[in-house]
């Protein structure tokens, strides 16, 4: 296989362990999540080094608002402070970056982060990254649908490819790879319609540890799926294997 062909466009990634990483060292969970943030800010890069044209990360979840209140306050300071370290460095090196995710429920002063990181790096295309924030692969879904009525589209001419340029991450391809750290296997609701197709690759490495030797034995993993997208492996047609 040419090795070109084998990296994919898309990676996305559920970024999971950073509580247990810290636990190991007996730090509070927040200190895993600042890890975190500077395991993504390596990841991205390395990501645009190896030719991966978007990555698409899980930084907060719908269902993450049920836990404690000082975990979610600190995870909504920490994108401040991670917005403020290193957007001008994203920004240099070619990131595009793009928030996924109802930004009904976050502080202004959140959204006012967003927006800046948004525009501030809109016109980058080396990679585009983006963090799916308030996200859930549910509400994407609906909001989908609501938009798509909003907009008049009769039901009979709502079909995948319509509804899909309502959903959040119309702007990339879907994922061709999956990654989930952390050691448990399953997607929690994330990019349950683009994920149709993704190759899963579940790792036990925490997030915070994710570096790119993990990046590389994910990349090599999926260069040996055989991806055939509910088809046949060299399918003969019929009248072939009939003559
Ligand atoms: C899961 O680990 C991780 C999260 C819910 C948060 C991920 C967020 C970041 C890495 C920061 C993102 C920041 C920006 C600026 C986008 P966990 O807490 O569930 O870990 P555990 O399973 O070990 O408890």
């Amino acid at each position: 296989m040419d090795s070109q062909a084998a990296i994919p466009r898309h990676v996305a990634i559920v970024m999971d362990g950073n509580g247990r990483w810290a636990r190991k060292r007996f730090m509070p969970r927040f200190f895993g999540h600042k890890a975190g943030v500077d395991s993504l800010v390596k990841t991205v890069l390395a990501c645009a080094d190896r030719g991966i044209e978007y990555l698409t990360v899980y930084a907060f979840s719908s269902e993450n608002w049920k836990r404690p209140t000082e975990e979610v306050s600190g995870l909504m300071g920490l994108v401040l402070v991670a917005v403020a370290k290193y957007l001008t460095k994203l920004a240099d090196r070619g990131v595009r970056i793009r928030i996924v995710g109802d930004r009904n429920q976050v502080s202004d002063k959140l959204r006012a982060a967003w927006e800046q990181a948004e525009s501030l790096t809109r016109d980058n295309k080396r990679i585009t990254l983006s963090v799916c924030f308030n996200y859930g692969g549910r509400w994407d879904i609906v909001q989908a649908c609501r938009r798509a009525i909003v907009d008049g589209v009769p039901p009979d001419q709502l079909d995948e490819a319509r509804l899909s340029r309502y959903m959040a991450l119309s702007h990339a391809p879907d994922p061709d790879l999956l990654i989930r750290t952390g050691g448990e296997v399953r997607i929690s609701n994330f990019l349950l319609w683009q994920a149709a197709y993704s190759e899963l690759v579940f790792t036990d490495c925490l997030w915070p540890e994710f570096g790119d030797a993990e990046l590389d034995a994910a990349l090599a993993e999926f260069a040996r799926r055989d991806r055939r997208f509910g088809g046949v492996k060299d399918s003969v047609p019929l009248e072939a294997k009939q003559a």
